[in-house]
């Protein structure tokens, strides 16, 4: 009663107060707005200038090494290739059965140690299993396949537009799940971010590789197409957008599907934000030639190291994302089976300044035929 009593008795007063308090309100409004603007600018600036250097620190998977033939070499036998060793973090344990819990610890070690501009990562590079395009390749032989069966959608009763997993496909993949099968129970570190490529048979041998796992609750198979980057600069250069996926362009195998059909094929899967729904970058006429799909790859490192703070991540794609991505961190040619997967140690640097883009380059493969070219043996 009192109060209200002041306050008609003041009413200029309490109008002061009112105006004061909502001055007030409005600067703190306006101070933190300008602060979240400010932070907006600072991580997109900041994501302008650097990139990181990498390399392959050697002496812990065997095919890195100079004398491992990667013709004859089976990862499924050899655990992953992951050498038996100590390591200096660790020098009392040497207890085989235990290498990966060892090395897991060593490599979260160095990451602990290092200073905040140098990380490391363990990539699961894998390629997906046989697809109808590889059957096709072999049966008109590369030369055919590279100037004239590549640009249709299929022949001969077979279809390789965005290529679907052969049985055999299907069956390098299963093996690949036996294998993580087998390890988890030995402490491999189960994968802390699943990224495939949007084309279907890297969806397709993801999901064979890695459902259905007794996987650690906070690391089960969550898979992620790879297509958008999330650093801004990325986002504005069309041309190398679509990050994991194989060569772009001319070959119909390397077309991806829309957004829906991928959405409804394989429900589980995340589609990155910004995708799109029809694939914007696949033209008949251009493919993508060695030096950009290198520079694509090595920007799909970049955003990964930058965004992701996992320490073991798997990537299902391509055997030509593959040999870029081996290219960009200074690891020796190791050419994948069908199905295969490589394991790599990866130092990266973090360095000021945007990567260099290769020049454009003309248009990767043979100009095409115009008709059938007569069978070759080739
Ligand atoms: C791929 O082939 C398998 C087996 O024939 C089939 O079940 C599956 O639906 C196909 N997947 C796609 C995405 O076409």
């Amino acid at each position: 009663m009192k109060h209200i009593s002041v306050n008609n008795r003041h009413p200029r007063l309490l109008s002061i107060t009112t105006s004061c308090i909502s001055l007030f309100i409005l600067l703190v409004l306006l101070f933190w707005f300008h602060n979240m603007q400010n932070t907006i600018e600072d991580e997109g600036a900041s994501h302008l200038d650097f990139h990181f250097t990498y390399s392959t620190v050697e002496g812990y998977f065997l095919q890195s090494e100079k004398d491992t033939d990667p013709t004859r070499f089976d990862f499924k036998k050899e655990n992953f290739g992951l050498i038996p060793r100590t390591y200096d973090s660790d020098p009392d344990h040497a207890d085989p059965k235990e290498q990966w819990r060892h090395f897991e610890h060593h490599v979260r070690q160095l990451n602990q140690k290092t200073d905040e501009d140098t990380h490391y990562k363990v990539l699961f590079l894998g390629r997906h299993g046989q697809g109808w395009h590889n059957v096709a390749e072999s049966k008109y032989g590369t030369s055919a396949w590279d100037c004239y069966w590549s640009m249709l959608d299929g022949a001969d009763g077979l279809i390789w537009a965005d290529a679907n997993l052969t049985a055999v496909g299907e069956a390098q993949a299963t093996e690949v799940h036996q294998l993580w099968d087998s390890l988890l129970p030995n402490g491999i570190p189960a994968p802390e971010s699943y990224y495939v490529s949007p084309l279907t048979r890297a969806l397709k041998t993801a999901d064979l590789s890695f459902q259905n796992l007794d996987l650690p609750k906070d690391r089960l198979y969550e898979p992620v197409v790879k297509e958008v980057s999330s650093l801004p600069q990325l986002e504005t250069q069309a041309h190398d957008k679509q990050l994991l996926r194989e060569a772009i362009g001319v070959h119909t195998c390397d077309r991806r599907n829309t957004a829906t059909y991928i959405r409804n094929a394989f429900p589980h899967a995340q589609l990155e934000a910004g995708f799109s729904e029809t694939d914007p970058l696949w033209t008949a006429d251009y493919r993508e030639p060695e030096l950009a799909r290198r520079y694509r790859l090595a920007q799909l490192l970049d955003d990964i190291f930058a965004h992701d703070d996992g320490v073991f991540l798997s990537l299902t794609s391509h055997s030509g994302a593959i040999t870029e991505t081996l290219e960009a961190i200074g690891h020796r040619a190791f050419a994948l089976e069908t199905g295969g997967v490589i394991p790599v140690f990866i130092k990266a640097k973090k360095v000021a300044g945007e990567r260099e883009q290769p020049p454009k380059e003309p248009s990767a493969g043979p100009p095409p035929c115009p008709s059938p070219p007569a069978e070759l043996s080739n």
